[in-house]
């Protein structure tokens, strides 16, 4: 996000040199915070306690919405989550008239998660208001490709011909779109492993494997992607335990993966699925690692959106 881009909806609205000042400013406060335990030598506070960020997730959220709510309030910003279930969408009213009513009680800041819905796609391309993309429907997660690219650069130092597996539902999982589209931009080689019906569709050179061992034996990284049960208007009739038997991560089928090469999961993972829980062990596993970055990356894009910087960044 550029200083005149306040809104957040697609990884490609970033180019590389917005995404390089982004990562440098991520690196400073993750610093920042380690050493101190606060951000406030780089955020002004009293300005950040003036903005209030609102946080209105339509679809489920553990990380994300979460992330989100950590980095706005270590920077010292007010918070607010809108709970859905508690709100008049329960009785009928839209998103858009939502979203509208929400903006007419000026926050300074909204993190949406939404579902397929055109009608509140186009009203938040006119919010006057800055969004940030919190994920949506199976279309794009800018966040989680940025602080995926993130933790890449920082394990791999440059992507540039690095051999990168993702393996698994890349067809319907917004995480995994957003992440082929900045991951190919940034020359790595990407392949896939996964049942066809989950194939990706798109234009990205993706080299197909016919099994994880030979993925894996191939990969600097290898990305693994939830099935995304929720979204079976693509159809999808692989049984879970047979999924599991060819597709799960898992000490077992990454036993050709590199020493050096990594491991990673945007989340959440279906246990004994998609992911091995046990492999968060692994020494090469930085699924935790990518939940950390998060929180940082996730607050170097608010604070230029909010205007936080103590000094101009
Ligand atoms: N990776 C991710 O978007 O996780 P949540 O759905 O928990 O936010």
């Amino acid at each position: 996000m550029s200083k005149t881009m306040l809104s957040l909806f697609r990884s490609s609205q970033l180019d590389d040199k917005n995404i390089e000042r982004l990562f440098s400013l991520t690196t400073q406060l993750k610093k920042e915070f380690e050493n101190n335990g606060t951000v406030k030598g780089l955020i002004d506070t009293q300005v950040a306690s003036e903005k209030l960020v609102l946080l209105m997730f339509l679809e489920p959220s553990t990380r994300t919405r979460t992330s989100f709510e950590i980095a706005a309030k270590r920077m010292g910003c007010q918070v607010t989550l809108f709970d859905e279930n508690l709100s008049s969408l329960k009785k009928g009213e839209t998103h858009v008239d939502t979203f509208r009513n929400l903006t007419a009680m000026a926050p300074d800041l909204f993190v949406i998660r939404h579902g397929e819905d055109q009608a509140l796609e186009h009203e938040l391309m006119g919010s006057t208001i800055p969004v940030i993309s919190g994920g949506q429907s199976a279309h794009g997660h800018p966040t989680q490709a940025l602080l995926d690219l993130y933790t890449l650069l920082t394990e791999l130092g440059s992507l540039h011909n690095k051999r990168i597996l993702f393996v698994g539902d890349i067809r319907r999982g917004r995480a995994a779109l957003s992440s082929l589209e900045i991951f190919n931009r940034y020359g790595a080689k990407m392949g896939w492993v996964g049942p066809s019906e989950l194939s990706y569709q798109g234009d990205i050179p993706v080299q197909e494997f016919s099994t994880l061992a030979k993925g894996s034996e191939w990969a600097d990284a290898v990305v693994g992607f939830r099935l995304q049960t929720e979204r079976s208007q693509f159809g999808f009739g692989m049984a879970p335990d047979e999924y599991s038997r060819y597709f799960c991560l898992n000490s077992r089928s990454l036993s050709a993966l590199k020493p050096e090469a990594i491991i990673m999961h945007p989340g959440p993972f279906n246990q004994g699925i998609d992911f091995d829980q046990a492999l968060l062990q692994d020494p090469r596993s930085r699924v935790l690692a990518q939940v950390k970055n998060g929180v940082f990356v996730r607050m170097a894009l608010m604070a230029d959106s909010l205007g936080l910087w103590r000094n101009k960044k």
